[in-house]
């Protein structure tokens, strides 16, 4: 099976929040929202400058909220007669936020306990929430703070749609900057579509072709006497989707592993790059079955739709197949795609997960595309070969007509 997991989009979903679906007078999705709140508010309590601190609930209902063509409100009541509210306006292309207003009433005293006053009161606050693409979600997981008189909100894992237009929500979204992992200039936002393959950023600057990458020799020890029992030389690149490329440096890398009988592995840990090599064997032949790659070099852009890093893993491959007690080798390039993300060049490569003997590699299988270098002279030969064989038999059928001809004369 292949994945492609954000799985820091999964984890982040489990956090506890507050999500509504808010839907117009035809009973149609509108404006859709998902979002954790918390909240410092500082008042009076028995003469002394007191603070609360507490989250929105999960159970709010969403009176007052109301979807119209150019302007949007999403107010969430909850708990003694508290009130947040957020409203937003379209600006061409684009939606934006305009205010947050949240109300609070101090006469609730599960909240504000020994609260002087028992008025409800009101803040204000203009988040800096603009150029979210109409059609797309807004998605921030980070934390922003918003300050507003006597009230801190701390708004989190927040993904809100306000212009809903075919009653469901989008899949794509508009990434908040400070969920864009880089200091060097990002772009603000970035529109992906979330539930499968991201789609390419905005900027694509063409990707310099790079030199072939270092040729690296790794091991795995075996744990009781210390000798090799795995071996692998290759040189490696990773090829993303959209483009971009980036060659393995074998150099600092740390490898390191196990060897089991039916089963073996090699980790190789470099500077931005992870790599897990899980290779199967059914007694008689060996082959790589799954590849875990974790990257979290800055300069791919892929990685700007993903929060941590970017994770790439299958589990159902079947590449580098020979004999269990051979070697596998294959000195041209290859080319294999291990995901519809990522694909995996190899250079100059032999492995031996298996059975290695004295520490150096056994007899070596050849990959295919070695072997069709061998194979083009065989084919050749083998057309020339029946070539002359249809000449001769031609030769033996007319000597022998002629033969015939001659003697009914
Ligand atoms: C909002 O709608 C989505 C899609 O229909 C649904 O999965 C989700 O449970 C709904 N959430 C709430 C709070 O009603
Ligand atoms: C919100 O409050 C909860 C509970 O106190 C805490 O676990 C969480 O980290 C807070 N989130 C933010 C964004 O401050
Ligand atoms: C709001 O946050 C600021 C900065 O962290 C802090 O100085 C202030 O005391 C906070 N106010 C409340 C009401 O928590
Ligand atoms: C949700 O809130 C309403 C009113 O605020 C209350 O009646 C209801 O019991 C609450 N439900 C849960 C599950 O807390
Ligand atoms: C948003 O709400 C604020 C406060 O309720 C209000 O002053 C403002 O006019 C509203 N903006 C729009 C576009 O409705
Ligand atoms: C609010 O407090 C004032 C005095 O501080 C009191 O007169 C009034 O009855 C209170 N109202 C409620 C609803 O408790
Ligand atoms: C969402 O993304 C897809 C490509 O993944 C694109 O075709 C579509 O137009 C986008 N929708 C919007 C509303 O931007
Ligand atoms: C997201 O991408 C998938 C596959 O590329 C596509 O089927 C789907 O329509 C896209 N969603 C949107 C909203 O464009
Ligand atoms: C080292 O141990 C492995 C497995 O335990 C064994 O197959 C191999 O023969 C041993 N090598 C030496 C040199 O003892
Ligand atoms: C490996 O890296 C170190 C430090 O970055 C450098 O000094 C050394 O020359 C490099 N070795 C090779 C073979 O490139
Ligand atoms: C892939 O590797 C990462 C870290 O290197 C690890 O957290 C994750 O569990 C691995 N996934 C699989 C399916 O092996
Ligand atoms: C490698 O394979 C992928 C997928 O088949 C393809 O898109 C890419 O162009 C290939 N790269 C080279 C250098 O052949």
């Amino acid at each position: 099976s292949t994945w492609f997991i954000a799985l820091f989009f999964a984890v982040f979903q489990l956090s506890h929040g507050t999500e509504v679906n808010v839907t117009n007078k035809d009973g149609k999705l509108c404006l859709y929202a998902s979002l954790t709140v918390n909240f410092s508010v500082e008042y009076t309590a028995a003469g002394k400058v007191s603070s609360a601190t507490f989250g929105l609930p999960s159970n709010v209902t969403t009176t007052g909220s109301k979807c119209d063509n150019t302007s949007s409100t999403l107010t969430l009541n909850f708990g003694a007669g508290h009130s947040w509210s957020i409203n937003f306006t379209v600006n061409g292309k684009n939606y934006q936020t305009d205010t947050i207003t949240f109300s609070y009433n101090l006469n609730d005293s599960s909240l504000f306990p020994n609260s002087e006053s028992n008025e409800t009161k009101s803040v204000t606050a203009k988040p800096q929430i603009t150029d979210i693409g109409l059609g797309t979600c807004y998605s921030c997981k980070s934390r922003d703070l918003i300050q507003a008189d006597l009230v801190n909100m701390t708004l989190s894992d927040v993904l809100i749609q306000a212009f809903v237009s075919n009653g469901s929500r989008s899949e794509n979204e508009t990434i908040c900057s400070a969920d864009v992992p880089t200091t060097t200039a990002a772009p603000t936002t970035t529109v992906t579509n979330s539930t499968s393959t991201p789609t390419t950023p905005p900027t694509t600057t063409p990707t310099p072709t790079l030199p072939t990458p270092t040729t690296g020799k790794y091991g795995v020890k075996n744990d009781a006497n210390g000798t090799d029992c795995l071996l692998a030389t290759f040189g490696l690149r990773i090829g993303f989707t959209q483009g971009e490329e980036m060659n393995f440096e074998p150099n600092g890398t740390k490898a390191s592993g196990s060897c089991g009988t039916n089963s073996s592995e090699l980790l190789l840990v470099s500077n931005d790059i992870t790599i897990m090599f899980t290779f199967i064997s059914d007694s008689k032949k060996f082959r790589l079955h799954a590849l875990n790659v974790t990257t979290h070099a800055h300069h791919i852009k892929l990685l700007l739709l993903f929060p941590l890093f970017y994770l790439c893993v299958n589990t159902n491959l079947s590449l580098w197949e020979a004999s269990v007690g051979s070697s596998y080798m294959c000195n041209k390039e290859q080319n294999n795609t291990i995901t519809n993300l990522l694909s995996l060049y190899t250079f100059n490569l032999q492995v031996q997960p298996f059975e290695v003997k004295k520490g150096v590699f056994s007899t070596a299988h050849e990959c295919s595309l070695d072997d069709t270098s061998i194979l083009i002279p065989i084919i050749v030969g083998a057309a020339l070969a029946g070539l002359i064989l249809v000449v001769v038999i031609a030769y033996v059928i007319g000597r022998r007509k002629t033969y015939v001809g001659y003697q009914t004369l």
